[in-house]
């Protein structure tokens, strides 16, 4: 019999990958992306239990204890994990969700394992949760587990939280089983997305395709109540800006800059290598600007990280080419010996590393097409300190409607990237310090301990039928 908690949280991933390294040894490392980033530290303090899969096909791993956290690891098959994961995951919903940028792949078989994962999911969690516990679902690829966990057990008190965008009701009509997948969703208390407009065009959509009856943010399901509102999830502030403070991540910062050649400008550039976070359009923007004479390469140098992300599915081996094939068209148009235009890192980092990167670098950029919130933008302001730095921030990160001290643009014109870029490039330091103290400042009060309690009570709330309207939304 499993260990049963009051407090569960079901997940793809856990915060921990199982590794095979070259010696065939088998290790343990932080999961990439967001989802981790923000729950690691909800769940270091409130303990629970943290079901997902742990990054390898075969038999799980047998659940353990890791920093007070219970984790319950859950198999997936070499086949589950190419048709559900690689597969409706990433090479349908995730494009379909993020405007469609790529095209979305539709593929009968990948919807059935997807059922059938979710399914598996599903039934972990109504085994590790404690009579009345609360169960709180994340991201887009469990969203039928809310209506297959309410069914198991209509006890819990069941949230569900979108990390990526929800899209336009004329782009999820595209999805062939978009009914069940909105059905799943609505076996929740509270469904809670990154943005106010996601949350309506969740409500909209659920009059729209199941002609469900809502009020405000509240819709009428079978007798219940399901309540969508705005949750923009953050950071653990304080600890960023702690690491960006240890005297070792300085040192280590100063050491960046001596080793990129002490130049005037370090431009950064930190994301998962993915279609969606528009590396190739802040490139050609940084080729262009070298070209038009308006930067030069010893006085301005670009470090592009882009972290290895789900590497089999076709849409990220082809944009893997398009950007190394664009960083060697840059340095082999503008570099000199010894002096690339731009440092292209594909691998992962250790966060102190990360830390000083940011300390480093002069101006972050941060130019996804659409994303549901972005967190290397909060990061980045967390660890400037009282140092200024300027954030150019795409207007289609769900960041930007809190960040509004950035230098904003729309991603789509490279005009308007280049100009941001170069107001960045050419402000006042008075005016950086300005602009960073009113984001950090909100940063302090919007930390991710603040997303999750406002979240948990609001589901509370919603769960027990009280009514105050969930909503946790607020601008700099
Ligand atoms: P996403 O969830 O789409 O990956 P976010 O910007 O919201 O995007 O979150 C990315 C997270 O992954 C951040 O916490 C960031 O620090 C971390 N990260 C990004 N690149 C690396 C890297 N190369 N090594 C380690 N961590 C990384
Ligand atoms: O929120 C975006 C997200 O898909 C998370 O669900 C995930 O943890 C992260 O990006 C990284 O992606 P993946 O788990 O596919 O490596």
């Amino acid at each position: 019999m499993a260990e049963r908690s009051s407090f569960v949280v079901v997940a793809n991933r856990l915060p921990v990958d199982e590794i095979t390294t070259p010696d065939g040894e088998r290790q343990w490392r932080t999961s990439p992306g967001g989802l981790v980033t923000a729950l690691h530290p909800v769940l270091t303090e409130h303990g629970g239990t943290w079901i997902g899969w742990a990054g390898g096909t075969g038999e799980a791993p047998e659940p353990f204890d890791l920093e007070g956290i219970h984790i319950h690891p859950v198999p997936l098959s070499a086949d589950e994990l190419e048709r559900y994961y690689e597969g409706q995951s990433n090479a349908t919903i995730w494009p379909l969700y993020h405007d469609a940028v790529e095209t979305p792949v539709y593929k009968r078989r990948w919807r059935e394992t997807y059922r059938l994962v979710n399914q598996r999911f599903a039934q972990a969690a109504a085994e590790v949760a404690a009579d009345g516990a609360t169960v709180w679902v994340q991201d887009y690829q469990l969203q039928l587990v809310p209506a297959m966990l309410r069914e198991l057990r209509p006890d819990l008190k069941i949230g569900f939280f979108l990390h990526i965008p929800f899209p336009p009701i004329e782009l999820f009509m595209q999805m062939p089983f978009r009914a069940e997948v909105l059905r799943g969703l609505l076996g929740s208390d509270l469904v809670g997305f990154q943005q106010r407009l996601a949350a309506q065009n969740f409500v909209r959509l659920a009059r729209h395709l199941l002609g469900l009856r809502y009020e405000g943010q509240s819709i009428q399901v079978d007798g219940r109540k399901v309540k969508a509102g705005a949750f923009p999830i953050s950071i653990d502030t304080k600890e960023m800006e702690r690491l960006a403070a240890d005297p070792k991540v300085q040192a280590r910062a100063k050491e960046i800059r001596a080793e990129l050649g002490d130049p005037k400008t370090i431009i950064l550039g930190v994301d998962r290598l993915d279609y969606t976070k528009g590396i190739e359009l802040r490139l050609k923007a940084f080729r262009e600007l070298l070209s038009d004479g308006k930067l030069k390469v010893g006085d301005a140098v670009m470090v592009q990280v882009a972290t290895p992300s789900r590497e089999r599915v076709e849409h990220y081996q082809s944009l893997r080419v398009k950007v190394e094939r664009e960083v060697g068209r840059i340095n082999g148009e503008f570099g000199r010996v010894g002096v690339p235009a731009v440092h292209y890192l594909h691998q992962s980092y250790s966060k102190q590393e990360l830390a000083a990167m940011y300390v480093a670098a002069d101006v972050m950029m941060v130019t996804p097409l659409r994303d549901g919130m972005n967190l290397v933008a909060k990061e980045y302001v967390a660890c400037r300190g009282d140092t200024g730095g300027a954030l150019v921030l795409s207007e289609f990160a769900g960041a930007a409607t809190e960040m509004r001290q950035s230098f904003l643009c729309n991603p789509h014109d490279p005009d308007g990237v280049k100009d941001a870029l170069m107001r960045a490039v050419a402000a006042e330091p008075a005016e950086l310090k300005r602009r960073m103290r009113v984001m950090q400042r909100h940063l302090r009060t919007h930390d991710v301990a603040q997303w999750a309690r406002t979240f948990l009570d609001a589901l509370e709330a919603a769960a027990e039928g009280r009514d105050p309207e969930p909503d946790g939304v607020q601008s700099t």
